[in-house]
């Protein structure tokens, strides 16, 4: 049940409180994230009273399954959040720009899964195994962290409870369909083109991916990280309520068509017993511990794909730092990353009555 920051709409408000079934509208409902979004919702069993499809003009009309019906897609315009009490919001930054202010207007809280509001400290940024006290203080807007964020968060987390990290070195190898449906196909169709003796021309991403590697697209900043770095370093500091925690971060685009990697190197005050950090994310919600060291059998992107959680593995000494240690994660960028996030934080919501 949803408690409504627009209190003109009382009438709206009784009555969701008397039937827990929510009105969903996914906005960017044809995308790699919003495509998971429905299906999270029925694997979930979310309490779903009704739902709204919504893209661009360009896929107006598709249609898409749902349970055991096809809704068709909806160009979004001004009335689409009219009787919506949910925007799980995947379109990209600009566009969940254009349309909060409709969205929050009409009543409805929008979890957003662009960057659009991620740094602005009126809107919460919540990862719920980590910050769901955050959700709390929501004023119609929600902001689900960047892929590689949540899946570093949720893993090292638990450890950060124990004792504070000091500083977090990582680099990421993400897959194509981090940048969208599109991207995934590109890589798909280059691979192909490749093997067959063509050089294809990318179109989605900036260079060819099949077969290679690129530092991640986003723009590069005048210190020389580029955006999806700074990500990591800033959200990372607002969710752990952490804003001096020294953070470094490489990220990769890598030819895997599914799923993000990270090697992580974090630092303590003092050293971190290893069976301890096994222990606590063997423990941890959301996160799979999964090692085989005769087998040197550690997570890979095949492993979490479609999976819920962060797998991690090869948790080791950092050989060069008594206080350091390193691991290995697996994450399915598009679940956790997103998609799945987002739906856990509009469980919250229900649950919490926010
Ligand atoms: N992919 C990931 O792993 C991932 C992870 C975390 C966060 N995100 C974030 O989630 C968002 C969506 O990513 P994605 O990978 O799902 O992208 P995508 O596959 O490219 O999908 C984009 C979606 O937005 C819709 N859209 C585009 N322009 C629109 C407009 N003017 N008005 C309304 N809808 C419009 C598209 O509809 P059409 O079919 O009409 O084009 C499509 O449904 C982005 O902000 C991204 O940064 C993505």
């Amino acid at each position: 049940m949803i408690k409504f920051v627009v209190i003109d709409r009382q009438n709206r408000k009784e009555e969701k409180y008397l039937s827990n079934e929510i009105r969903v509208a996914i906005l960017g409902a044809t995308g790699a994230v919003g495509v998971e979004l429905i299906n999270l919702l029925v694997e979930r069993n979310f309490p779903v009273k009704e739902l709204k499809l919504l893209s661009s003009p360009r896929s107006a009309g598709k249609k898409m399954p749902f349970k055991d019906t096809l809704i068709e897609v909806e160009a979004v315009n001004e009335h689409s959040f009219d009787d919506v009490d949910i925007v799980l919001a995947s379109a990209g930054g600009s566009i969940s720009k254009a349309w909060a202010k409709t969205i929050v207007d009409a009543g409805a809280v929008m979890i957003d899964n662009s960057s659009a509001f991620r740094m602005d400290d009126s809107i919460p940024l919540v990862i719920p195994e980590i910050n769901p006290e955050a959700a709390e203080n929501h004023s119609g807007i929600i902001a689900n962290p960047n892929c590689t964020t949540i899946l570093m968060g949720v893993a090292i987390y638990p450890l950060h409870q124990i004792q504070p990290i000091e500083r977090i070195i990582v680099s990421t190898y993400q897959s194509a369909s981090g940048a969208g449906a599109r991207a995934m196909e590109e890589v798909k169709t280059q691979a192909q083109a490749i093997l067959n003796g063509e050089t294809p021309q990318p179109e989605i991403l900036p260079y060819p991916l099949a077969f290679n590697l690129f530092p991640h697209n986003s723009p590069v900043m005048d210190n020389g990280y580029c955006e999806e770095e700074l990500k990591m370093v800033n959200e990372t500091r607002k969710i752990f309520s952490e804003p001096q925690l020294r953070v470094s971060a490489t990220c990769v685009r890598v030819p895997v068509l599914r799923a993000h990697s990270e090697a992580i190197n974090l630092e303590f005050a003092n050293p971190f017993d290893l069976n301890q950090a096994r222990e606590l994310i063997a423990q941890a919600e959301g996160v799979t511990l999964l090692e085989d060291w005769e087998k040197n059998y550690f997570p890979m992107p095949i492993d979490a794909t479609g999976k819920d959680d962060v797998l991690v593995g090869r948790i080791r000494q950092d050989l060069s730092n008594p206080n350091s240690i390193e691991l290995w994660l697996c994450g399915d960028q598009i679940r956790k990353g997103a998609a799945l996030n987002a739906v856990q934080i509009a469980e919250l919501l229900i649950e919490k009555n926010l």
